[in-house]
């Protein structure tokens, strides 16, 4: 019997309790081992996942899939571009009629601020953000410390370095949230006009990459939100890897043993070098991803699963 969190929706890292996270990341590794045995409980057998994105996605998305098939769920996906969104439907009508059919999850993703809170209002069932505009992406903030936890042994302590375009970045305030919480210091790198909006206690700005590195476990860079920002201000893209892209050289700034994490999607070139995405020994960009599987079915178990199987 797994005991259930102490919130009933995950909308945003703050109302997590220390329990909670550490509770979501035992099962997340629970799950990598069942996983790795091929012997997965199926704790969502008989139940109905909607997901609800109305923003791009191939991680979040397809992990969250994955994680719901895994575990024995069903899906339905509510895709905006072929609904009745396009016939004029108000998306909380929407969301009424998809109340109506008592779903046991909805997994939803915005482009506008706070709308998961929006959705949690109205839908009966957990509600799950998957991102919502510049603000938060827990889920993927529990992903990345899961991964800091398997590759460093633990989290308190550790000095982690996230570069780039804080200032657009929902994957940077859930990482921040949710580190500080369980004690990690925070590097924020960026230049001033992608600095973010306010610091919490824990936190260190720097707008110099060779500065903030320093003695850093943990490097990770953050893509350009290009699409968050008003065309005057972003930044040449060669002019931008000259001075915040991740080379090798740069790395060695960091601890010796640090490694290199990104949520994806990567733009090689711009915010990281070839040479260090793809480094076998330092780079856990793709372990990381894998790690949204396992993450994201303890999510939806301590959420929405049944706890007699
Ligand atoms: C990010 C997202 O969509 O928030 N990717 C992800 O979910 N892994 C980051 C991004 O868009 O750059």
């Amino acid at each position: 019997m797994t005991q259930k969190l102490s919130v009933s929706d995950l909308l945003d890292i703050a109302p997590l309790t220390i329990d909670d996270i550490h509770k979501i990341l035992d099962r997340a590794k629970f799950f990598k081992g069942a996983l790795a045995d091929r012997n997965v409980p199926q704790t969502l057998k008989q139940k109905i996942i909607m997901t609800v994105f109305v923003e791009n996605s191939t991680r979040t998305r397809t992990s969250f899939e994955t994680a719901v098939l895994r575990l024995g769920g069903r899906l339905i996906n509510w895709d905006e571009k072929i609904s009745s969104a396009q016939k004029g439907e108000s998306f909380s009508d929407t969301l009424n009629y998809l109340n109506g059919y008592a779903p046991d999850a909805l997994i939803v993703r915005h482009f506008e601020y706070n709308a998961p809170h929006f959705v949690a209002g109205i839908m009966d069932c957990p509600v799950i953000n998957a991102g919502d505009s510049w603000r938060e992406h827990p889920s993927q903030a529990l992903l990345d410390a899961f991964t800091i936890q398997e590759f460093k042994g633990g989290i308190a302590g550790m000095r982690v370095a996230i570069v780039g375009d804080l200032a657009h970045s929902r994957v940077a305030n859930s990482n921040v949230a949710l580190l500080t919480k369980l004690g990690a210091q925070v590097h924020l790198i960026a230049p001033q006009n992608l600095q973010p909006r306010s610091v919490s206690d824990n936190v260190r700005v720097f707008d110099r990459l060779e500065d903030g590195l320093t003695d850093c476990d943990v490097v990770m860079p953050l893509r350009i939100q290009k699409e968050r920002m008003d065309s005057a201000v972003i930044p040449n893209d060669t002019a931008y890897f000259h001075a915040f892209g991740l080379t090798r050289e740069r790395l060695k700034l960091a601890k010796n043993d640090a490694i290199v994490m990104h949520p994806g999607p990567m733009n090689r070139g711009i915010e990281i070098a070839d040479e260090v995405a793809d480094d076998p020994h330092q780079s856990a960009i793709f372990a990381q991803g894998a790690n949204g599987v396992p993450v994201r079915m303890a999510i939806l178990d301590l959420l929405a699963g049944n706890h007699h199987v």
